[in-house]
Formats: structure tokens, C-alpha cells, sequence
């Protein structure tokens, strides 16, 4: 049964598409649980409701009306007549709708039994938000595509803090050490430094990517990428300052989940001005790896990402903080612990600052990684580096697309057991 795998906040778990769910409970904790989980960012795109009632009041509410995309109902039936407790929601269930029967039984016959009568999908609590969000999706996953790949961005407290020389030296060692397919995305269309840092002539992928985003596919999409060497390709805008890319919630969603379903790691490399859809962007990653500098500015703007992601990913690992340009000479700064209090997260790693060696890569468009392996810098980059892949877990088991209607099948099952 899935919901026997433990979910945990790091891993990854698809988001659910646009569906519509309606949940009746029989228990206060069943439905705390649910609608926390309709609160999570990852549905935020279907629309939720959570009663009480169980099945009878899922079997009230819809004798007159559709039923949803997906009804949950629970249950404290037991598996001798949870069958029969069904059958009244089969006669107004609509034959497309996915039923998810949640009842208080660990019990492996009980959950084949419900499969084989057409219910989508069985839990048995105590479930966790994650559970329940990833049972839905799981509903909607498609067996034949690709395991779900980990969006990373990577922001500056403020501009020219270094976010962007981390992302790609992360994105290189993703590539070159932890030897997973991983793609860059430079969200910088006009000013962005990826094919500098590379040493790459970038094409406009990224913004014909962008304009074209209804009919992006991974066969596609992968033409526009720029390819930088084994398992590392880039996806950015070519820097004309001519050409207006619309870039939305709507384009960079395609975007990213086209890239995950073909790529294990998508590094997005954000530009520091703020709009609202690098902050929908930066809530939906998977990881987010917050860059600063000891300063005024960099921490106050560094708290505030940290407290706006608190709030809105809930059911996620805090972000990474890194301490960037650290030590520079004759400079007074904020130390890592004043620094780490007020924006409440400890900084992963602390990178010295090192003019010589960031220099000599950013003017050679050498990574700094392949260019100064032993350096203190890099040798900080490497642990960071190994925090993240220790999160990067093969996705969940993919189960078979639920297809079956309750309606038909509950009706065989029942009239065959009564010959
Ligand atoms: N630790 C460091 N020491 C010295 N220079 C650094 C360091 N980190 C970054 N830099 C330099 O700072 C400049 C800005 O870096 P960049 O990654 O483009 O910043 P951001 O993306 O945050 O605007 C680059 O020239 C880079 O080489
Ligand atoms: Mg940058």
C-alpha cells in the first residue's frame, strides 16, 4: 500500500493538477489533516473541499450534483461490510470520478478487494499531509513518464552576493560527480551570467521555450538546450535586451515541469529583483539555497525570503543558507551566529571570500570547481553539495493511473457475491 512508504518533507512529490476534491470525514483528525493538505502549495492548483459525514454525506451531497474529480470518503467500517457501506455512493457516483476510501484497517486483502471493485485507492490512517497529497497525485501520474526530477533554485539575499556562481558550480558538481543529467535554468533572460560562467554561446532557448510554453514537450524542449558536457546542459536567454519574453507563473510552471520529467536535478538560477513569479517559483521548488553576504541589507532581505517560504511551504525543509564573500578585508560584518539568529535558519556553509580564484573562473569561464578543486571555497561548495544529493531520492514507485469507475465495477462485485 503507499501509504505505508514514509513520506518525508524531502521527498519530492508531484504537485496535483488542476482537479476538483471533496473529502468527507468521519474524524476531527482525518479532516485537520486534509485540510492542511489542501492548504499545501502542492495543491494548490485543485480545488478542495473537506466535510464531515463520511459516506453518507458524500451520498446526500451528490444525488443531485457531479460528483468530483477525485471523493474521498472515510469509513470505520470493517472489511466484512465496507463493500456494502459503499454501494449507495456508487449508485451517484459519476463514472469518472476517483474514489479514495480511507478507513482505520491496515489490512491487505481489504485494500485488493477495494481495487478490484474500482475504488482508486485505499489509505488507512493515521495518515500525513504528505501521504494524502501524494496518494492524489499518484492518482494522476502517468506510469510511462520519467521519475519526478528536484527543482532547486538558488536566490541572492541581493544582487551580486554570488547565487549564480553557486548555482552553476552546484549544478556542475550535481553533473559531474553525483553523475546525474542536470539542467540550468537561467531565469536572468537579460542580464544573465550562465553562458559567461560556462563559457557557452547561448542560444534563446530559454525565451523560445517560453513563447512557445503551450506545446513544450521534453522532445522539444531538449532541442533548446544548450548541452555544457557530460549530463550538464543550460536553458537560458541568450542576454538581448531587445526581445520581451513574457515570463509568468503559467510559462515558467511549464517550463520546470517539463525539464523535471527528463532531468533528475533542475537547477533555476533566480534573478535578485522580485516579481510574482519568482516568489511563485521560489515557493514551488523543491529546495531553495538562499545566498548572503554578512550585511545589513543581505540579512534583512534573506529573513524575509526565510519567513515568507515558513509560511507558505509548511510541509517543507527549510531552505539552505549560505554565507558568501566572507572575510573581506578592513570589512567590519555580521557574524554567522547574530546572522543566523535573526534570519532563524544556521548557514549550511560559510564561503571565504577568495578575489583571486572567482576572479581568474569568472574571467576564464572556468568553474570553480574544475579550476580550484582544493580551495577552501570549493571544499565548502563539495559540503554543501553533499547535504543536497543526500536528498536526491529516486521518486515514489510509480503505480498504474487509476482508470476504473466505482459506478460499474462495485455494481459486479456486489450482484456476484450475492449469486
Ligand atoms: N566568495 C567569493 N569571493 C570573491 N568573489 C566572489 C565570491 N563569490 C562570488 N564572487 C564574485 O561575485 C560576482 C557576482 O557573482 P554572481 O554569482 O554573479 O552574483 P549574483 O548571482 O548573486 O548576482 C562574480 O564576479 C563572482 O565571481
Ligand atoms: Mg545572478
Amino acid at each position: 500500500m503507499d501509504n505505508q512508504l514514509r513520506k518525508s518533507a524531502s521527498d519530492v512529490i508531484a504537485s496535483v493538477p488542476a482537479i476538483t476534491l471533496a473529502a468527507f470525514c468521519e474524524t476531527e483528525g482525518l479532516m485537520a489533516v486534509l485540510r492542511a493538505s489542501a492548504a499545501d502549495r502542492r495543491m494548490s492548483r485543485a480545488s478542495c473541499i473537506v466535510e464531515s459525514g463520511g459516506i453518507a454525506a458524500a451520498v446526500a451531497a451528490y444525488r443531485e450534483t457531479r460528483t468530483p474529480s477525485v471523493l474521498i470518503v472515510e469509513t470505520a467500517h470493517g472489511a466484512s461490510d465496507i463493500l456494502a457501506a459503499l454501494k449507495p455512493l456508487a449508485d451517484v457516483c459519476d463514472p469518472s470520478t476517483l474514489v479514495v476510501v480511507v478507513g482505520h484497517l491496515n489490512d491487505v486483502v481489504l485494500y485488493r478487494e477495494l481495487i478490484r471493485s474500482g475504488v482508486a485507492e485505499y489509505l488507512a490512517t493515521p495518515l500525513t499531509q504528505l501521504q494524502v497529497i501524494d496518494a492524489v497525485a499518484g492518482l494522476f501520474r502517468d506510469p510511462a513518464s520519467q521519475p519526478v526530477g528536484r527543482i532547486i533554485a538558488f536566490i541572492g539575499a541581493k544582487g551580486g552576493v554570488g547565487s549564480s556562481t553557486l548555482a552553476h558550480n552546484l549544478s556542475w558538481l550535481f553533473a559531474n560527480q553525483a553523475k546525474v543529467n542536470t539542467v540550468v535554468t537561467d531565469l536572468d533572460l537579460s542580464f544573465g551570467t550562465s553562458g559567461l560562467n560556462f563559457n557557452q554561446d547561448v542560444t534563446s532557448g530559454l525565451a523560445d521555450a517560453v513563447s512557445q510554453f503551450d506545446r513544450l514537450d521534453s522532445v522539444f524542449l531538449d532541442r533548446l538546450l544548450t548541452r555544457c558536457g557530460d549530463n550538464l546542459s543550460l536553458l537560458a536567454g541568450a542576454a538581448q535586451l531587445e526581445r520581451e519574453v513574457l515570463l509568468n507563473e503559467d510559462t515558467i510552471t511549464a517550463v520546470l515541469d517539463t525539464l523535471r520529467q527528463s532531468a533528475p536535478v533542475v537547477a533555476v538560477d533566480m534573478p535578485s529583483s522580485w516579481s510574482t513569479w519568482s516568489r511563485h517559483t521560489l515557493i514551488n521548488a523543491d529546495d531553495v539555497v538562499i545566498t548572503a553576504t554578512p550585511d545589513l541589507a543581505s540579512m534583512r532581505n534573506a529573513r524575509n525570503i526565510a519567513e515568507l517560504l515558513r509560511a507558505s511551504r509548511q510541509n517543507d525543509v527549510p531552505p539552505f543558507l549560505v554565507l558568501n564573500q566572507v572575510g573581506i578585508p578592513k570589512r567590519p560584518e555580521i557574524s554567522a551566529a547574530d546572522f543566523s539568529k535573526a534570519v532563524g535558519i544556521e548557514p549550511s556553509v560559510m564561503i571565504p571570500f577568495d578575489p583571486m580564484n572567482f576572479g581568474q573562473s569568472a574571467t576564464t569561464g572556468t568553474m570553480l570547481c574544475e579550476m580550484a578543486p582544493k580551495s577552501k571555497a570549493v571544499e565548502e561548495m563539495k559540503s554543501l553539495f553533499a547535504s543536497m544529493n543526500s536528498r536526491l531520492r529516486s521518486a515514489p514507485p510509480q503505480r498504474p493511473v487509476a482508470q476504473k469507475s466505482i459506478l460499474n465495477r462495485l455494481k459486479s462485485v456486489i450482484s456476484a457475491g450475492k449469486n
